[in-house]
């Protein structure tokens, strides 16, 4: 019988710091209206991530504890590696210490000045990596995945017109390699579809181009799989990471996200070619190939971490909560992206400050305003994340205008959340009070982390 409520008890728990609205409104200045800068102590309601923040288990905590810290051939390295084979098959495993560290490893190794690497709405770090190798990251998403109104189920799915143009297009020695995001974090923590997966598969091969997933949260989107895709109800979870990953050749992970750990990553490999390649600037860059910067300890709560979170029940619990979370907000009117995604729920700027000009960044504005009203903290994914253009420099405009409420694993109840539902709520009836913003001072690239804003009112 699988678990009506929440799949493990709550044993060590961290208090909360009040602060008030006075307070949050000289904090959130002092910060330059980047939620990145605030001290987390200063913040109520931490939904900035679901990367790094989950709870570890019992078993986890024994991990850390016992963990091999050999500095070659850790027994906890080949627990982790035993692990993530049998979840996908995949041979070659490079420990890493976190995900975008995996993606400097192997585009270190694939990725070159004017190639092109296809994908759907590469994460903001993948990008970043294929960028400052001069490289294009092309986004093939499906086009409703720009509607945040549209019920599609698999809103990550690729457009395999979009795809096939750009295997077609261009020539084969430019095209390193497609990335298949599970699930798509920028699209909305929106799952993909196992048959587009085997779509995407069969285009790669007749064009010979591999196919690697950026699989942080690929347990999440089994369960969507086994949720929303009928032929695979009855199918395990374990089963379905299997059938995912079957054919695939390789696969980044930060293990922060579906890993349930506080750290770590690796990248997972089937070519003994490209795995001898990665594992040069593995060694350069995060360490001997057995620990790849991470501590025995962690690669061992790495290892249970996967096993729990590929577990049915945890991940019912998991997805529902979030939405639940989701559902709670719209019942306060507040528009959101839906369906709901796996590990967050995303809150519509454009229709929440729809008078709020793209240029005054309404999705941080908003997260801001969330931040002073509640003491809730989300983050932007907006025209801030999409950076500028690397050639023109100019603002680039997604199409969605965002606030991720990310939940972290395992760490909140459901009356947190509807406390922030309730927060967004009460901003929803004063929201054309809520100043637009300007940016005073960029970094070049992944501006979004320090970026610096002052509101426009302020002048
Ligand atoms: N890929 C995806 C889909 C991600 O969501 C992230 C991180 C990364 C790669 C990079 O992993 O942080 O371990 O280096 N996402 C975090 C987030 C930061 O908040 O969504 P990392």
């Amino acid at each position: 019988m699988s678990h009506p409520f929440e799949s493990y008890v709550i044993s060590v728990v961290r208090p909360i710091q009040m602060t008030t609205r006075e307070e949050r409104e000289s904090i959130i200045k002092e910060s330059h209206y980047n939620l990145f800068q605030l001290p987390a102590d200063k913040v109520m309601i931490d939904l900035l991530t679901d990367s790094g923040t989950g709870a570890i288990s019992n078993h986890q905590l024994a991990g850390i504890v016992s963990g091999d810290e050999s500095y070659a051939g850790s027994e906890s390295f080949e627990k982790m590696r035993t692990v993530i084979r049998e979840l996908t098959g995949l041979s070659h495993v490079i420990p890493t210490h976190q995900g975008r560290a995996a993606e400097n490893v192997l585009f270190s190794a694939l990725v070159k000045p004017d190639d092109i690497v296809p994908g759907n709405t590469h994460f903001d770090t993948t990008k970043g990596h294929i960028e400052f190798r001069k490289a294009v990251a092309l986004d093939c998403t499906i086009s409703e995945a720009g509607d945040p109104t549209s019920p599609h189920p698999f809103k990550g799915n690729v457009d395999l017109d979009k795809l096939e143009t750009a295997l077609k297009t261009n020539p084969r020695e430019k095209l390193p390699l497609v990335m298949m995001t599970v699930t798509c974090n920028s699209g909305g923590g929106q799952p993909v579809s196992l048959a587009n997966i085997k779509s995407v598969k069969a285009l790669c091969q007749k064009h010979g181009v591999p196919l690697y997933f950026d699989m942080a949260r690929f347990a999440e989107n089994a369960y969507f799989i086994k949720t929303r895709e009928a032929e695979y109800a009855d199918w395990t979870i374990p089963d379905i990471c299997r059938e995912m990953f079957s054919d695939v050749d390789g696969a980044t992970m930060s293990a922060k996200k579906d890993g349930i750990s506080a750290m770590g990553g690796f990248v997972a490999l089937r070519s003994d070619d490209v795995y001898q390649q990665c594992g040069v600037y593995s060694i350069l860059f995060e360490g001997y190939l057995t620990y790849g910067g991470m501590t025995g300890g962690t690669m061992a709560s790495i290892a249970q971490g996967l096993k729990e979170a590929t577990d049915f029940d945890y991940l019912h619990s998991r997805v529902g909560q979030v939405a639940r979370f989701g559902h709670q907000l719209k019942e306060y009117s507040v528009p959101i992206l839906e369906p709901v995604g796996g590990h967050a729920v995303y809150v519509d700027a454009l229709r929440f400050l729809p008078k709020m000009p793209r240029d005054q960044f309404p999705a941080q504005a908003l997260a801001c305003a969330a931040y002073v009203e509640g003491g809730v903290r989300g983050v932007e994914i907006g025209t801030v994340m999409a950076d500028r253009d690397p050639k023109t420099r100019e603002n680039r405009f997604p199409k969605m205008e965002l606030v991720r409420l990310a939940v972290p694993r395992r760490t909140l109840t459901d009356n947190h959340l509807h406390y922030v539902a309730q927060t967004f709520g009460n901003l929803l009836r004063s929201a054309s009070t809520i100043p637009g913003l300007e940016i005073t001072w960029e970094a070049p690239i992944l501006r979004h982390f320090t970026c610096r804003f002052k509101p426009r009112d302020n002048k």
